[in-house]
C-alpha cells in the first residue's frame, strides 16, 4: 500500500479535507505536515459537518492513526477544543498523536500577528490572525517552544523565561503594547501540557514502522502551493511550505518513500486574504460561484474571492510539486453556467506569456487570456464514473488535463464522501 501526499494546488481551500476523509477509509495513518490552525478543512460524513483546523481529516475512521507532524505549528488551546468537540460526538481520539518536535503557538504570536497586520496598514496580508506566521518565524529564529517542552516543566520555564523577555521588550518598545506575565503564560502552558501529555510523543518511529510495513499512509497538506513562501505570491503567502517538499520535511519521510502526489484543485479558483489573483471575478459570475459554493472561509468566515480556473498558475503548481495525479473538486458548482472560461495565458506589458511571473508586481499587471468552453448545464452530483459525465463536462476535464499535462484521476462532484469519481488509473488507489 502506498504513501500518498495530498497537496493544495491553488490558494488553499481546494477540498483537501474531503479527499483525505474519503481516502482515509483504507489508510492506516494520516499525517498533517504543515501550517497550523490557519487551515480549515471541511469534512462532511456520517458524523456530521466539521471544520477541522489541526486534527488530521482521517480521525473519523476507526483504524486510522492520526499524527500532527513536526512541521505543524500547534495552538494547544485550539487542539484541546477540537479534541473535546470530536469526543463529544463519539469520535475516538485515542489514535491521535502530536509530534514532540512540533512548535507551539504562544499568546505573543497571536498578539504579534494582529500588531504586524495593523502596522502593514493598506498593505496588510490578510492573515488568519492565528499567530501562525510569528510562530514559524520563531522556529527559524531558533526561539520557538516545542511540544516536547510542555512535558518538562523545568525546561518549559527556562525556555519561556528566555523567550518572553525578548518578546516583552519587542511588544512594549516596538508596538507600545502591554507585556505578558511569565507566571500566567507558564501556568497556562503547564495546564495544556498536563492535558495533552498522552497525545505528545516521539512519532517518528511510529511513522517509519507504518511505512516499512507497507501500510497506506496519507500526508495531509494545509494551504496551497500558491501560498508557498518560495513559489507563491510573495509576500502574500503563508509561513510554512504547503508543497510536497514541505510534506517530506514536515512528516519525516524522504521523497523516495512517497508513491503518489495528488494535487488538489477546485474546478475554479478561490483565494482568501490579500495578494494578486489574475482570474478573480468581481462581477455577478463571481458572486454566483461564491453563493452556490458557499465560499466563505472555514477559519475566519471571510468571503472568498472567486474566479475562473487559472491554468497558468496550475501548470506551475503541477511542475514544482511533480504531481502524479490531480484531484479536481467541486465540479458540480459549475453545473449551472452556460459558458466556462479557463485562463490559458497572461497578457503582460503588451506581450502574451504562458508562465507564472515570480514578481508579484508583474502578476498584478497580468490580464488573463481566456479560452471559453460551453457549459454542460445539467447536474453531475450523482455521477460516479468518468464516462458518465455529460460530454461537455468531460471536455472541460480533458482540456484541463491537456493544459496541465497531468491526469485528473479523482473528481469530486459534491460534499459527501461518496460523491466522487475515482478513475481506475489513479496512482496508488485502485
Ligand atoms: P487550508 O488548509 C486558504 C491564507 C490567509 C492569508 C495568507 C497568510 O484551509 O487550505 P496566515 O494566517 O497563514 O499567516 O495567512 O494565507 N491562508 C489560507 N487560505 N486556505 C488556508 O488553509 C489558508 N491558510 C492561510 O488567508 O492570505
Ligand atoms: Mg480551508
Amino acid at each position: 500500500m502506498p504513501v500518498i501526499a495530498i497537496i493544495g494546488g491553488q490558494w488553499g481551500d481546494e477540498g483537501k479535507g474531503k479527499v483525505v476523509d474519503m481516502l482515509a477509509e483504507k489508510a492506516k495513518m494520516v499525517i498533517r505536515f504543515s501550517g497550523g490552525d490557519n487551515a480549515g478543512h471541511t469534512v462532511i460524513n456520517p458524523y456530521g459537518e466539521f471544520k477541522l483546523h489541526l486534527v488530521p481529516s482521517g480521525v473519523f475512521h476507526p483504524q486510522t492513526i492520526c499524527i500532527i507532524g513536526n512541521g505543524v505549528a500547534v495552538n494547544p488551546a485550539v487542539l484541546l477544543e477540537e479534541i473535546e468537540q470530536l469526543q463529544g460526538i463519539g469520535v475516538d481520539t485515542s489514535r491521535l498523536f502530536v509530534s514532540d518536535r512540533a512548535h507551539l503557538i504562544m499568546p505573543y504570536h497571536i498578539l504579534l500577528d494582529a500588531l504586524e497586520e495593523k502596522q502593514r496598514g493598506g498593505k496588510a496580508l490578510g492573515t488568519t490572525l492565528k499567530g501562525v506566521g510569528p510562530a514559524f518565524t520563531d522556529k527559524v529564529a531558533r526561539r520557538g517552544i516545542r511540544a516536547a517542552d510542555l512535558l518538562d516543566k523545568e525546561v518549559l520555564l527556562a525556555r519561556l523565561r528566555l523567550v518572553l523577555e525578548q518578546k516583552n521588550t519587542f511588544l512594549t518598545r516596538v508596538h507600545g503594547a502591554a507585556p505578558l506575565s511569565l507566571e500566567q503564560v507558564y501556568s497556562q502552558y503547564c495546564q495544556y501540557g498536563e492535558r495533552l501529555a498522552h497525545f505528545i510523543r516521539e512519532t517518528n518511529s511510529m511513522v517509519q514502522e507504518t511505512v516499512e510495513k507497507g501500510e497506506m499512509v496519507l500526508l495531509e497538506g494545509a494551504q496551497g502551493t500558491m501560498l508557498d513562501p518560495d513559489f507563491g505570491t510573495y509576500p502574500y503567502v503563508t509561513s510554512s511550505s504547503p508543497m510536497v517538499g514541505g510534506a517530506c520535511v514536515g512528516s519525516g519521510l524522504g521523497p523516495s518513500k512517497i508513491d503518489s502526489i495528488f494535487g488538489v484543485f477546485k474546478a475554479y479558483s478561490t483565494r482568501v486574504g490579500g495578494g494578486p489573483m489574475p482570474t478573480e471575478l468581481e462581477d455577478e459570475t463571481g458572486e454566483l460561484i461564491r453563493e452556490r459554493a458557499q465560499e466563505y472561509g472555514a477559519t475566519t468566515g471571510r468571503p472568498r474571492r472567486c474566479g475562473w480556473f487559472d491554468a497558468v498558475a496550475a501548470r506551475f503548481s503541477v511542475q514544482i510539486n511533480g504531481f502524479t495525479d490531480i484531484a479536481l473538486t467541486r465540479l458540480d458548482i459549475l453545473d449551472i453556467l452556460s459558458s466556462i472560461k479557463i485562463c490559458v495565458g497572461y497578457r503582460l506589458n503588451g506581450e502574451n506569456i504562458d508562465y507564472f511571473p515570480s514578481s508579484t508586481a508583474a502578476l498584478e499587471k497580468c490580464v488573463p487570456i481566456y479560452e471559453e468552453l460551453v457549459g454542460w448545464q445539467t447536474p453531475v452530483d450523482h455521477i460516479r464514473s468518468f464516462e458518465q459525465l455529460p460530454p461537455k463536462a468531460h471536455r472541460y476535464v480533458e482540456r484541463l488535463e491537456e493544459l496541465l499535462s497531468c491526469p485528473i484521476n479523482l473528481i469530486s462532484v459534491g460534499s459527501n464522501r461518496e460523491q466522487a469519481i475515482i478513475r481506475p488509473q489513479a496512482t496508488g488507489l485502485t
